[in-house]
């Protein structure tokens, strides 16, 4: 550089409002998480592609599509089980990039996963204290010699702990091995364990999977609580209809790996081509049609979690009837 020139004072770079729809509320708030372009690439098959998300804080946020859609592999991205081929993740304005899952979990992102992973033999109790890693604040000598602070820490967790599982009534359960619960309990604790790691957005991979009705109706009421009182955002993937249109905000619908649609609950539900990739047709549409399209009247394959336990399966109702659904396996 030129002696003679002056070297201008550097100015501070800061993000402007982006393009993303929020909650009228959350206006001018910034966003929690921010997904820019992303996709990723399994050999040939590319399973997520120009993957466009922005999420502001406390807001609920569903993530729909038939299944092999690429829905949990958008989790997988954004928890860093895989690193991306493309684009950018932020999260709290902070990217991502080259990050492991530990250390995006440290920074403010926690799921669950579709098929229920909890160690089985821990009890209720362990099985959360796991979840609290984030915040325990002792090194590993302080808990061999069983110093005070390895005490006072784990009082701390314990006390932790029961008001965590109280979210969902579950305090009498600490004791309890987790293997030993009934399957919906199962599934709410590794709501617990994840909100134990003090997330800022928290990924729920089909949490009602499984769950008969009148518990999902619960999980229903508790989803909202957790992010009433938390002050958290949620991403919800779900094929219980009821659920997704009951209570996201703003709804993202993936067929193939890509968005088809973004929307409202109404908007979504009347979107033409959400219909016809993954919603399916109305009961009257398919009386008409009973005889040409042998699909007709089938409900939505929901063996989510591997579980024939899923009882109310007819209840997913119109989900799944798209001409997709065959397409994309279990994994
Ligand atoms: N590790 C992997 N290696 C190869 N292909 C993969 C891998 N993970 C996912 N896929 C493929 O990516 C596609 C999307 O899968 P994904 O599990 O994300 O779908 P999904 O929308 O969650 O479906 P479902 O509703 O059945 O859970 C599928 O075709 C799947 O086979
Ligand atoms: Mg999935």
């Amino acid at each position: 550089m030129s002696e003679n020139i002056k070297k201008r004072e550097e100015v501070k770079l800061v993000s402007v409002p982006s393009p993303y729809l929020v909650p009228e509320r959350n206006a001018g708030k910034g966003l929690v998480l921010e997904a820019n372009h992303l996709g990723i690439d399994f050999g040939g098959l590319t399973a997520v592609d120009d993957f466009n998300l922005g999420i502001s804080p406390n807001e609920i946020t569903g993530l729909i599509g038939p299944n092999g859609a690429g829905k949990t592999t958008v989790f997988n991205l954004l928890t860093k089980v895989y690193q991306q081929s493309r684009g950018t993740i932020f999260l709290d304005g902070k990217d991502t990039m080259g990050m492991s899952a530990t250390q995006v979990n440290k920074a403010g992102i926690a799921r669950t996963f579709q098929n229920i992973r909890l160690f089985d033999k821990l009890t209720v109790e362990d099985n959360v204290k796991i979840g609290l890693h984030n915040s325990i604040n002792y090194g590993m000598w302080q808990g061999v010699f069983r110093l005070p602070i390895y005490w006072k820490e784990e009082k701390k967790a314990h006390d932790r702990v029961l008001e965590l599982l109280s979210i969902f009534d579950m305090a009498d359960m600490a004791d309890m091995p987790a293997g030993s619960l009934p399957y919906g309990a199962q599934r709410r604790l590794e709501i617990v364990r994840a909100l134990a790691t003090e997330p800022k957005v928290l990924l729920l991979d089909e949490p009602a999977a499984g769950m008969n009705p009148s518990e999902t109706a619960e999980l229903m009421e508790n989803i909202g609580k957790i992010r009433d009182e938390f002050g958290i955002a949620i991403l919800l993937i779900e094929h219980d209809m009821n659920l997704v249109m009951g209570i996201c905000e703003g709804i993202v619908v993936l067929n193939f790996g890509k968005i088809i649609a973004k929307g409202t609950p109404s908007e979504i539900q009347n979107n033409p081509v959400v219909v016809e990739a993954y919603l399916g047709k109305s009961h009257d549409e398919e009386t008409a049609d009973q005889g040409d399209d042998t699909e007709a009247g089938k409900t939505v394959d929901t063996d989510k979690g591997g579980s024939s336990r899923n009882a109310d399966a007819g209840k997913k109702a119109d989900a799944g009837k798209g001409k997709n659904r065959k397409k994309g396996g279990r994994r």
